[in-house]
């Protein structure tokens, strides 16, 4: 057990949050890092229909015990704006311990979630839009730096300047995201203050990802280096992949492309429909820097055990380091 503000208000055994990602971390994922004693987190807007998220929230609770969530992402090429108030109902008639919002700012979308007793976690990119989400009244921010996988934001600024700052001037405790893949990444950013950690990447390449074998598997001939963020010309950077397509995509913005001419490039179901058929050169496929320190496919309970292993021994290790000090001193 590992115990913060985070576990303490989630209920869960370790601070370790799986991100959503769209379309790939389902319910069998999400369900199975919570029972490992994390917390896993399903796109609501990968379901079609509000009763294909119902259907998706009772599998869920069919497969755990223990508290996951649903994330609520506002992001341009996933909102629905005239159905987000009805997914929203649905979280809150099916008693979804946690929700996650993202993608813009929450004032409108927290009321409702706070009135139902349910935590909201909110994920941002700035230490600005951090201290607006905590004014909206989050129980929880994410700071994601811009080695994450997803919208890591349009400022480049590195997790662990954010995640330092952000745990300075927030009262609510703050999760770090963005490079962190094992129990070293983990300790590192704990160390700056924050009260827990969210992966999306590392969980790319787990046996219950949304994805064929053959993507998990080439994503472990990923470099450190080998992604690249598309879609700052329309201010909605996004980490994938540095294949040709997103290379293609990157000469359409420096032509000038608008979003509509961009978008039938950058659909998420576009790069959704690519990866399942194995086409990898059709789309970009969104991914962090950590990729480049993963080489393992396993399944999602071994990575949380994998990393709060690596934690503990992280710890002797940093508490030796002290101890060898005062033998000098
Ligand atoms: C393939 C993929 C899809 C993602 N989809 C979403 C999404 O739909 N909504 C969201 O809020 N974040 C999304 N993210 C971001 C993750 O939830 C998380 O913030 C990010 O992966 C953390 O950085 P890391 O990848 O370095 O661990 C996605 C990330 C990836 C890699």
């Amino acid at each position: 057990m590992i115990k913060t503000r985070v576990t303490e208000i989630l209920g869960i055994e370790y601070p370790i949050i799986q991100g959503s990602m769209q379309y790939m971390s389902l319910g069998e994922l999400a369900a199975e890092v919570s029972n490992a004693g994390g917390l896993g987190l399903v796109p609501s807007m990968a379901f079609p229909d509000t009763e294909s998220l119902r259907k998706e929230i009772r599998k869920v609770k069919s497969l755990t015990d223990k508290p996951f969530g649903f994330n609520i992402s506002l992001v341009p090429e996933v909102i629905v704006p005239e159905l987000i108030f009805d997914y929203i109902n649905v979280l809150i008639e099916e008693g979804v311990p946690v929700v996650e919002t993202s993608g813009q700012r929450p004032s409108h979308f927290i009321k409702p979630f706070k009135e139902a007793g349910i935590p909201v976690i909110h994920k941002v990119t700035s230490v600005r839009h951090a201290l607006s989400a905590q004014e909206d009244g989050a129980d929880m921010i994410v700071l994601v730096g811009q080695e994450g996988g997803g919208h890591p934001g349009m400022d480049e600024v590195s997790g662990h300047i954010l995640w330092a700052k952000a745990a300075e001037e927030l009262t609510v405790p703050v999760i770090a995201a963005g490079g962190i893949v094992d129990g070293k990444s983990m300790y590192s950013a704990m160390s700056l203050g924050v009260d827990g950690v969210l992966m999306g990447t590392r969980f790319l390449a787990t046996d219950e990802i949304n994805a064929p074998q053959s993507y998990k598997e080439a994503l472990m001939h990923l470099p450190e280096n080998g992604t690249v963020l598309t879609m700052r010309s329309i201010r909605n950077a996004m980490r994938v992949a540095n294949n040709p397509f997103a290379q293609k995509i990157l000469e359409k913005e420096r032509e000038g492309a608008t979003l509509e001419e961009l978008m039938p490039l950058i659909s998420g179901k576009r790069s959704y429909d690519a990866m399942q058929e194995g086409k990898f050169d059709q789309a970009q496929l969104s991914v962090g820097q950590g990729v480049g320190r993963m080489d393992k496919i396993l399944p999602a309970q071994e990575v949380v055990k994998e990393v709060v292993a690596d934690f503990y021994k992280t710890h002797e290790k940093m508490v030796g380091l002290v101890k060898n000090e005062s033998t000098v001193l």
